[in-house]
């Protein structure tokens, strides 16, 4: 196992009855000026827009709406400003990961003077770790991304054709998780979600860092919990039950707790990141298509014996062959998937060519580190196979 720290501030209220009681208390805490942020009409048809204005009543609130699935720039660009002439104190987040993200690293421009890309590429000097950060408070209304309990936060940049992670001082200060909002995820984005909820598993357990026994043995029980649910809650959208183990899942798979004393190379989210940019495409769907190439393409005799664990302890699968039970376990895996109404491959989410396979496999090697961090180290040309494959 290797060294770690690990340290995490934020206040989780998980379930049905902390938003009515406790929402105003939670965000008026830090102060009466209150930047709302929220994506496209979500929030508007469920009535939760409603419901949190009344909330709020008696803080003033300036809105941000618009934010795009694959956050951009821009609408952290207008966040920036709207913090800055408002002089805003606190920012809540109603909506999925690309919400909170994006609020996430608005939170770190109220302090900054320049453009909020250079908090993202780290240029001319600006680095959120030695900035303030507006706390957030977040209404999480999509489990995936683990966003509401972590440091990170992803932006798209359409101009320079980028999807960069950053990560700031702080999480989130307050998160509320109530699963029932969950319920109207459509299904494509409840596929996705339980997807990247399964891809960031993946990518802890199959890690470098030796003997860590207890992420792998928190990771097994969260990726059964994935596999059983997932599938009920798109069969059955009001399912408290499914919701929950989903949201909960989401959030334990991501705060940090499972990748402590890991190596944490992560592979696949590198080479999805790169999709994300080019295509603006689902960052779950993405996950789901590279997911088995990528378990294909780095199953050998060095990897065998942790695929059969996953193999056994994962998918419960028998067998002395250790080869076997690892492919078994693949194919099981991409079998889940399907099933979850994934589309299987590239062309499905229209990316018909691989003009950009190039570009995208250097910048997805450099950026994520493939060739000294990955599990497998990676180099441009395994990158591409795993492109073409997919
Ligand atoms: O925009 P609205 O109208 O709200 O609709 C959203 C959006 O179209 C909809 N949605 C959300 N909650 C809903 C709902 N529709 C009906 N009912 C609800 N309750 O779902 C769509 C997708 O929302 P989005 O926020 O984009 O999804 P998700 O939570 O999967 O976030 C994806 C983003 O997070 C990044 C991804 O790359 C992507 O940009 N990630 C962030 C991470 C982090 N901060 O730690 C880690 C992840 O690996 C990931 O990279
Ligand atoms: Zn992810």
């Amino acid at each position: 196992m290797n060294d770690f720290q690990y340290h995490n501030t934020t206040d989780i209220r998980f379930g049905r009855n902390h938003i009515d009681a406790e929402l105003h208390d939670a965000v008026a805490q830090f102060g009466n000026k209150v930047l709302l942020t929220y994506g496209g009409q979500s929030i508007k048809r469920s009535g939760l827009y409603e419901r949190v204005l009344k909330l709020l009543d008696g803080l003033e609130v300036v809105e941000l709406g618009g934010i795009a699935p694959n956050p951009k720039i821009d609408s952290v660009r207008e966040g920036q400003k709207l913090a800055k002439d408002n002089d805003v104190q606190v920012i809540l987040a109603v909506g999925g990961g690309s919400v909170i993200d994006a609020s996430k690293v608005i939170a770190s421009a109220r302090y900054y003077e320049g453009d909020p890309w250079d908090l993202v590429v780290k240029a001319n000097g600006a680095d959120r770790m030695l900035l303030p950060q507006l706390p957030v408070v977040d209404i999480l209304t999509l489990a995936a991304t683990g966003t509401e309990m972590n440091f990170g936060s992803v932006i798209s940049n359409p101009e320079t054709e980028q999807k960069l992670g950053t990560g700031g001082p702080q999480s989130p200060a307050v998160s509320f998780l109530a699963p029932e909002l969950t319920f109207t995820v459509p299904a494509n984005q409840t596929a996705a979600g339980s997807m990247d909820i399964m891809s960031h598993l993946i990518e802890q357990y199959f890690d470098k860092a030796p003997a860590n026994d207890v992420s792998k043995g928190l990771i097994e029980g969260l990726m059964r919990t994935v596999i059983k649910w997932a599938p009920v809650a798109l069969d059955q959208p009001d399912s408290y039950d499914a919701r929950a183990n989903l949201m909960w899942s989401a959030t334990m798979a991501l705060n940090g707790i499972v990748r402590s004393g890991n190596q944490n190379g992560w592979t696949v989210h590198p080479l999805e990141h790169e999709l994300s940019a080019y295509y603006d495409i689902t960052h779950g769907e993405g996950l789901g298509i590279l997911t088995p190439r990528w378990m294909q393409h780095v199953l050998n005799e060095d990897t065998v014996a942790l695929f059969a664990r996953f193999g056994r302890n994962v998918w419960q699968i028998n067998g002395e062959d250790d080869q076997q039970v690892a492919l078994e376990a693949i194919d099981r895996t991409e079998d889940w998937i399907e099933n979850l109404g994934i589309p299987m491959t590239l062309p499905a989410v229209g990316i018909k060519d691989e003009a950009n396979f190039n570009v995208m496999a250097t910048s997805a090697v450099k950026v994520g580190q493939l060739q000294t961090n990955a599990y497998v180290g990676l180099n441009v040309d395994d990158v591409i196979t795993i492109y073409r494959e997919s």
